[in-house]
């Protein structure tokens, strides 16, 4: 179409012969072939590259519809023009002649060349816009946090898309449209710091979760061994081993009882929150399999309710970190310093390194100076601080993201009680029903887990089930709750 005119007088002009079309047509060629170049080079990497991705499966194509917009574009401006300058353009194509053949033979090729790189393009776009770069990567500083702590979790190997999108074309639009808006709102600087939680619009659990756990199985006791250190000279350590009663919810499977009796296999739990965060719950209501329902009321909080929503429970009011959990300052130092990584014979270290995370610093580098600074300047040249140092400042690497404002103290965990309110949510033993019955409470210690053993060294060999836990600070008064002294930090 755009070699040269021969000078065959026979020859009717094209229509595409105009330079509109013309840079269309380059665009297009060139377009297809940066394109193949890129998926050449992708499918060769090793790791691919969000960047890569984005050129490939986004820009390339976006170019080649351009190109074919602009070469169509040039052809209709083109036919006009000639309309109105009187030349001939009534198209008629007569295959007697070699050149009509050949040039309807080329526009049929071209034409099926174009779809089948298109179709090729598309797919991979689709596949490309869930894949675990383009949501966790491509974006860079907004997604940070959420995938730092993903590559950490249980779930380092579902995407993200398993979670947050699931099966089906409507959740995959849906998430696109919104998803279209967040890339809008990253470029410009739009979105919220931290990003807040829980994700209201999450699909429910069934459709995500629940299609790799199966919720009728059957779990039993599951044992947690919980390592601590104490704030003392000595860092004195104190471990906790205990069976937590996760139990089941189908009877097929196993007797119904237990924390995953929740699971909304016969039973249906129901309840109102009055804060975005989901922390407090002044209602709940419970549907038994006979259908007999109960409803449990904090009788202090006194105002009306009837505006909020009702939200049914899943697996996510309790398991709402699967994938980014931050690691709370307290457990993250118990942590190394169970593994040697630090060292627990630097007096006072449990206190100090905690000390140092909990600063508040504007990055990630002014804080592994700050770390550094500060230790050296408490334990001086003494040698064993300078594996301490490395070890607090992978932590904070790992778990406080400043410029996302991102740490545990923004991302409440809900599976257990200690340093967020969690299960006490509902189980704090304020919650009744109308006849003041209660359902289970805070201090009811061995409704949901069975303390086996705890203390340290010789103390936990001793096995004896259904101990009262040995609270480290002596008596504490049992109407106060963990979560009014303990916080995560100091
Ligand atoms: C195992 C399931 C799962 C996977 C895999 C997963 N997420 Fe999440 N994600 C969740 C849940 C559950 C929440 C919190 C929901 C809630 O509390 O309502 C969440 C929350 C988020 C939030 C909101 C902020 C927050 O932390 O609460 C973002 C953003 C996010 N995820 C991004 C991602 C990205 C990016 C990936 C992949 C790199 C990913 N997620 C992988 C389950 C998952
Ligand atoms: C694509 C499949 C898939 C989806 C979807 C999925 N998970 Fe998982 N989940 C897994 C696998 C696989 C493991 C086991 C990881 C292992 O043991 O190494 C796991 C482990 C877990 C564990 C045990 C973690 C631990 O500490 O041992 C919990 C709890 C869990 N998932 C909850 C959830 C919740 C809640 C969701 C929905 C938000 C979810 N999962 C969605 C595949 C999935
Ligand atoms: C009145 C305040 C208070 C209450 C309430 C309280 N604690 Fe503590 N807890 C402390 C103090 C103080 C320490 C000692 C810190 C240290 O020396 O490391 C401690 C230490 C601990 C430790 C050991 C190490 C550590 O640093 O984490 C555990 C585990 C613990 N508490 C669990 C709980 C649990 C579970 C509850 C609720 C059932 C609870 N505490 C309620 C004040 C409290
Ligand atoms: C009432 C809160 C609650 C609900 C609702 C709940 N879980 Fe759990 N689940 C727990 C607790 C507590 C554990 C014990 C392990 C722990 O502390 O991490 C647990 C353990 C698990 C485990 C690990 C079992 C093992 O063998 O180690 C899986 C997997 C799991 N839950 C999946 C689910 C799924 C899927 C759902 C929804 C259908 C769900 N849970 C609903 C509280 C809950
Ligand atoms: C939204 C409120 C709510 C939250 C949050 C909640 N529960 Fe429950 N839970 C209930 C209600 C309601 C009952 C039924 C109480 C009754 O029958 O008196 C119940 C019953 C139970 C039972 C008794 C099951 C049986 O065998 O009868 C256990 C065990 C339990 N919960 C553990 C937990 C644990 C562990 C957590 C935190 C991981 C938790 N719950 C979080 C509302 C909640
Ligand atoms: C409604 C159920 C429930 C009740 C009641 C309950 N716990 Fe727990 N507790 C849990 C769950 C679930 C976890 C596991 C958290 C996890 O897997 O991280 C837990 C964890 C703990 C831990 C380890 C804490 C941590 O996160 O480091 C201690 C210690 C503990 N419980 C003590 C107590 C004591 C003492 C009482 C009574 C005052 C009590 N619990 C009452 C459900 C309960």
């Amino acid at each position: 179409m755009s070699e040269p005119n021969t000078g065959d007088p026979a020859r009717r002009p094209s229509v595409f012969r105009n330079w509109i079309s013309l840079s269309g047509l380059t665009l297009m060629v060139a377009s297809i072939f940066s394109f193949l170049l890129l998926l050449f080079l992708d499918s060769l990497a090793h790791f691919s590259n969000p960047y890569i991705g984005i050129l490939t499966y986004l820009i390339a194509p976006g170019f080649l519809f351009l190109g074919f917009f602009l070469f169509v574009t040039g052809a209709i401006l083109r036919r006009r023009k000639m309309a109105k300058s009187a030349a001939s353009l009534s198209l008629h194509i007569d295959l007697s002649t070699p050149r009509d053949r050949r040039l309807l033979a080329g526009f049929i090729a071209g034409s099926v060349v174009f779809l089948l790189v298109t179709a090729l393009g598309s797919y991979h776009s689709y596949h490309y816009t869930e894949s675990v770069q383009f949501c966790g990567q491509a974006c860079h500083g907004v997604m940070k946090p959420e995938m730092v702590s993903y590559q950490h979790s249980p779930h380092a190997r579902v995407a993200c898309a398993e979670c947050h999108i699931g099966k089906g074309a409507g959740w995959y639009v849906r998430s696109k449209l919104s998803g279209s808006y967040q890339v809008y709102a990253t470029i410009a600087e739009k979105y919220p710091r931290p990003i807040p939680t829980p994700v209201h619009n999450l699909r429910p659990a069934q459709e995500t979760c629940e299609q790799c756990h199966w919720p009728k199985k059957f779990v039993g006791n599951v044992e947690r061994t919980f390592t601590y250190f104490l704030t003392d000279k000595e860092n004195t350590p104190f471990s906790v081993r205990m069976l937590l009663k996760v139990g089941g919810g189908d009877p097929t499977h196993g007797p119904v009882g237990g924390i995953h009796w929740h699971m909304n296999v016969g039973n249906k739990i129901e309840y109102i929150a009055v804060d975005e965060a989901r922390q407090k719950i002044p209602w709940v209501r419970m549907t038994d399999p006979q259908g007999v329902v109960r409803e449990f009321r904090d009788p202090k909080y006194t105002n009306d309710l009837s505006h909020f929503a009702i939200r049914k429970m899943d697996c996510m009011d309790c398991h709402n970190r699967p994938a980014h959990r931050y690691e709370t300052p307290e457990n993250a130092v118990n942590l190394a310093l169970a593994l040697g990584k630090i060292d627990r014979s630097l007096p006072y270290i449990k206190t100090n390194a905690i000390g140092v995370l909990v600063k508040p610093y504007k990055g990630e580098a002014e804080a592994w100076q700050g770390i550094a600074t500060a230790l050296i300047s408490q334990y001086k040249d003494e040698p064993r601080v300078r594996n301490a140092i490395d070890a607090v400042q992978q932590i904070y690497s790992d778990n406080f993201f400043p410029e996302m404002k991102a740490n545990w103290r923004a991302y409440p965990d809900n599976i257990g009680h200690k340093d967020w309110p969690g299960c006490f949510r509902c189980h704090d033993g304020k919650h009744v029903t109308n006849d003041r019955t209660l359902s289970i409470k805070s201090n009811d210690c061995d409704a949901c887990h069975t303390i086996v053993a705890q203390g340290s060294a010789a103390q936990l060999e001793q096995l004896a089930l259904g101990q009262k836990f040995k609270h480290p600070e002596e008596d504490y008064d049992p109407a106060y709750q963990c979560t009014d002294c303990h916080n995560g930090g100091l």
